[in-house]
């Protein structure tokens, strides 16, 4: 694949232990290279990623098209928050010209954790209320504000509710029974649930809800921070229903991983509204090597965004005939939409023990409690999603 080589760092682990700060133990396995679909660890293995770090690399790791134009770049190194720099109008306008409904003002973010928390005081600000719903245990990033709209276990801030799924057309009595004390500022979720395994809302429920909370007078964020930018075969998942919200956050995808960068984007009234309202400064919102790798991403679907589509489609149709025909429990469930896969096959241990052997056979994929989740390169071409098809099949019969 045209990887550089590199020698292997023996002492990575050892000293990673004890200098780098992490909640959980890392995993066992050494980066040194990615291209494409591929990544390479420092022992020489390639593997197959089917993780593109969790809907992040959407374009395959260190596409041409924006490595070369950031290599290019010869701008200013920084541009304080306060100051006019053209390419962040030049950003704004094509995010907005990209993204659906009446989202018409784009705010300069680092994370998708700092866009979501952005998002909710926006909408606190709008409407003058405090509370905020949720879905239970959604993720919406790492900030108190983020998990207290997250996992109950998480939560540290009073004033958020909690709607529980299934998210069918039954849901949305139970969303009116939240909203009906009028202090609720904002509902948010992803439009498709990938930090539940792929959770894919009912029409019935999406189609109901943004006139729900309206006529409640909330607002409805919709975070496509990880589903933005193609992950579910649409530019945006909020497509799917046709929904326009109201506040919408992004991240991860918006620049393939080349630098940090996110964006809140909001409606006319809420941006009239809270402006004077709120304060929000953010020191590395939008900086200018970040804007040059976003705007590379936007140029590269503005030029080839429907034939990416296309063969989002074709890749997303092989992989639900692929997994229709391996050697699932009878109660398994496969949700699919686009290239965000979540296939729950009831046992945690089990699921481990198939992520553990498709590792062992060079194929990358992600577990979330009872289900395995796949999110493959939007580019990744029909030989390689075979090659990484069959090693999951294997690895479920327990090869
Ligand atoms: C839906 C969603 N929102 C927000 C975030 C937080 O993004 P970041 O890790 O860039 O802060 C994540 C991260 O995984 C996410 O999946």
């Amino acid at each position: 694949m045209g990887l550089p080589r590199q020698e292997p760092v023996s002492d990575t682990r050892r000293r990673d232990r004890v200098l780098v700060g992490r909640t959980e133990p890392a995993d066992d396995l050494e980066i040194v290279a990615a291209i494409g679909s591929h990544v390479r660890d420092a022992t020489g293995r390639r593997y197959i990623d089917l993780q593109m770090g969790w809907c992040v690399g959407n374009l395959g790791w260190s596409p041409p098209e924006i490595m070369e134009r950031v290599r290019r770049y010869a701008g200013p190194s920084y541009v304080a928050p306060h100051a006019l720099y053209a390419p962040w109008v030049e950003l704004a306008e094509a995010l907005l010209e990209f993204a659906p409904g009446r989202l018409s003002r784009a705010y300069r973010c680092v994370s998708g954790t700092e866009s979501v928390e952005l998002a909710m005081q926006l909408a606190m600000a709008h409407t003058g209320r405090h509370k905020i719903v949720s879905i239970e245990d959604a993720y919406h990033g790492n900030s108190l504000g983020a998990k207290s709209a997250g996992h109950p276990a998480t939560a540290h801030l009073l004033g958020f509710r909690k709607l529980a799924p299934p998210l069918d057309a039954r849901a949305l009595d139970r969303l009116e029974t939240l909203l009906k004390p009028h202090d609720v500022a904002a509902f948010i979720m992803e439009p498709t649930i990938l930090n539940l395994a792929v959770t894919i809302p009912d029409v019935e429920f999406m189609r109901g809800l943004v006139a729900l909370c309206h006529r409640h007078g909330t607002l409805v964020i919709m975070d496509e921070v990880a589903t933005g930018f193609g992950r579910t075969g649409r530019r945006f998942a909020v497509e799917h229903h046709g929904l326009d919200p109201d506040i919408m956050t992004l991240g991860k995808a918006i620049t393939n991983g080349v630098a940090p960068l996110a964006a809140t984007l909001v409606t006319p009234e809420i941006a009239r509204a809270t402006a004077g309202e709120l304060s929000f400064y953010s020191t590395f919102g939008w900086q200018p090597l970040a804007v040059e790798a976003a705007l590379a991403v936007l140029a590269y679907w503005r030029d080839r965004g429907d034939i990416l589509l296309s063969a989002i489609g074709d890749r997303s149709a092989e992989m639900r005939r692929r997994l229709a025909s391996m050697p699932l429990p009878d109660d398994a469930e496969i949700r699919i939409q686009g290239l965000a896969v979540g296939v729950t096959i009831g046992d945690p241990a089990r699921v481990r023990r198939v992520v553990r052997r498709c590792r062992e056979h060079g194929v990358l994929i992600g577990d979330d409690d009872d289900a395995i989740v796949l999110f493959p390169a939007l580019t990744i071409d029909a030989a390689t999603l075979g090659d990484a098809m069959d090693v999951l099949e294997d690895a479920l019969r327990g090869r």
